[in-house]
């Protein structure tokens, strides 16, 4: 029997190293992006069947070097201001490979653990959220804003007697969760994952500024409430993914207050946004909420799967997330329905206030990025990023041939190409195709949304990498490709 294992670690360091070029040089992000273009080439490549003998260390670095990291997303790219998404920068990047390396395992004294809390507590301070407040870290905004409504969920069914999470729910009880047609779907996909079911999310239609209406929530709390059903909870989104805005909180706060709801704020995207000065007083109310969701794999810029749910009741946040007792753990027992066991000394209760028992390390890239750059740092990028958007929308009003389509609120800047000759149809139709050569070209990669049936161009800025260059070159493009393809349009029609 042979007793060694073909994958080996002691060679750990030297086979970093070997990739570690290839990573630099992608992060160059010169020359067009081919992924798309090679992508028969690299699929072929990789497409080979299980291998029943091991190919060896070497045979991964080879086709890590040559094949996947140059065909990688370069969402990293300065010009990349696509959804709400951009590649890490290099604290967080050495602290997720050492992390995997070291910290994988949290239950346990170790450093990393330690980094876990202090992330946390570090993010708390940064965003000024009550200290109490229960936090934890999640795979993303996702899993956040399924983690805070799992615990609204909690909350709800005990106001009327139930325990949803040893009972489940029982039939012929209506909750509605409110929130406006503006807010991320994720949210409706954890109502149907807490067996909420989506269409129980009830989408409150927005004002002007895309901000949910107000009247139109509590007409719509009263009408329910008269009909017996019962509010699970009201959603706040602080930076919508669609155009940035932030819904009323302290307004939606006192709703909640009065209709007997939980709070919920999704600002996986635009918590951060409140540590620029200029938009602060939007964030008002929010230490009022029950729950929160932050995502630092966003603005924060670090390793993708890094999300965090806050929630201000720790206990029901355990009650509905808890463990159970089991023998592997030596001593442990339930106390008031929340596991308690002789390892809780040994750092953050993750298990107990998430969906993972085993989970990578996330704190210690927050405490690297924020160790590296500071609360002031961070505070730049903000005020750099929204200004961006502002800068953008200024081109944009002083242009004869775009036209702003929503005003920025945070680092969003809906536009569009507009030359006053084509019709509306004719216009989405022209933004699209530009929309789709500026992904072809890979210098300015924004992503797009439609606002009130009108096609914008929609590049948020939340990539550290991008300068003022990356947009103003972004507004000139669009009025070339503009001109070039209404050109186009007038040569086929007549
Ligand atoms: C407002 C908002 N909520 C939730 C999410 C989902 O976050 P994630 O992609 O990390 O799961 C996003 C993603 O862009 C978002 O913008």
């Amino acid at each position: 029997m042979n007793h060694v294992d073909l994958a080996d670690s002691a060679d750990m360091a030297e086979a970093i190293a070997k990739i570690l070029p290839a990573i630099q040089e992608f992060y160059r992000f010169e020359g067009p992006d081919l992924a798309v273009r090679r992508s028969a080439d690299w699929k072929k490549h990789l497409t080979t069947p299980l291998p029943q003998q091991g190919k060896g260390l070497d045979s991964v670095l080879n086709d890590l070097i040559q094949t996947v990291i140059p065909n990688g997303l370069r969402n990293g790219h300065p010009g990349f201001a696509g959804w709400v998404t951009t590649s890490p920068t290099s604290s967080g990047t050495v602290a997720h490979l050492a992390a995997s390396v070291a910290g994988s395992q949290r239950y346990w004294i170790q450093a990393f653990n330690y980094l876990e809390a202090l992330g946390l507590d570090w993010l708390k301070e940064l965003l000024d959220l009550p200290p109490a407040w229960q936090a934890t870290f999640t795979s993303g905004g996702s899993s956040a804003n399924l983690i805070g409504l799992g615990a609204a969920r909690q909350w709800a069914f005990e106001q009327i007697g139930v325990d949803p999470s040893m009972t489940g729910i029982p039939d012929g009880v209506r909750f509605h969760i409110y929130a406006s047609v503006e807010v991320h779907h994720v949210v409706n996909r954890a109502a149907a994952v807490l067996g909420i079911g989506r269409r129980n999310v009830v989408g409150i239609p927005t004002d002007r500024d895309h901000r949910i209406d107000l009247s139109a929530l509590e007409d719509r709390l009263q009408q329910d409430a008269a009909e017996g059903i019962r509010p699970m909870a009201i959603v706040a989104t602080a930076g919508t993914v669609n155009v940035g805005a932030i819904d009323p909180i302290n307004e939606m706060a006192d709703l909640a207050v009065k209709y007997g709801s939980w709070l919920h704020v999704d600002g996986a995207y635009g918590l951060f946004g409140k540590l620029d000065q200029r938009v602060a007083h939007l964030y008002e109310g929010l230490n009022r909420a029950d729950s929160a969701a932050v995502d630092p794999h966003k603005w924060l810029a670090a390793p993708l799967g890094n999300g965090v749910a806050f929630v201000r009741d720790k206990n029901i946040l355990g009650r509905a997330f808890t463990l159970e007792p089991a023998a592997y753990l030596e001593g442990s027992e339930s106390q008031n329905g929340i596991l308690q066991s002789p390892f809780d000394e040994f750092g953050e209760k993750y298990f107990d206030f998430n969906l993972d028992q085993s989970a990578p390390s996330r704190g210690v890239a927050v405490w690297a990025i924020l160790k590296e750059i500071g609360a002031q740092g961070m505070a730049d990028r903000v005020v750099r990023h929204n200004s961006f958007a502002r800068l953008l929308a200024d081109i944009v009003r002083n242009h004869p041939k775009l036209d702003l389509v929503t005003e920025p609120v945070l680092s969003i800047c809906c536009f569009r190409f507009n030359d006053g000759i084509h019709s509306g149809k004719e216009l989405n139709g022209i933004n699209a195709e530009i929309a789709a050569r500026l992904r072809a070209e890979g210098q300015f990669v924004p992503s797009t949304t439609v606002v009130k049936g009108i096609y914008a161009i929609r590049p948020c800025y939340i990539n550290p990498r991008t300068r003022e260059e990356d947009v103003t070159g972004l507004a000139k493009r669009v009025a070339e490709l503009g001109t070039e393809l209404g050109t186009e349009l007038g040569k086929e029609q007549t």
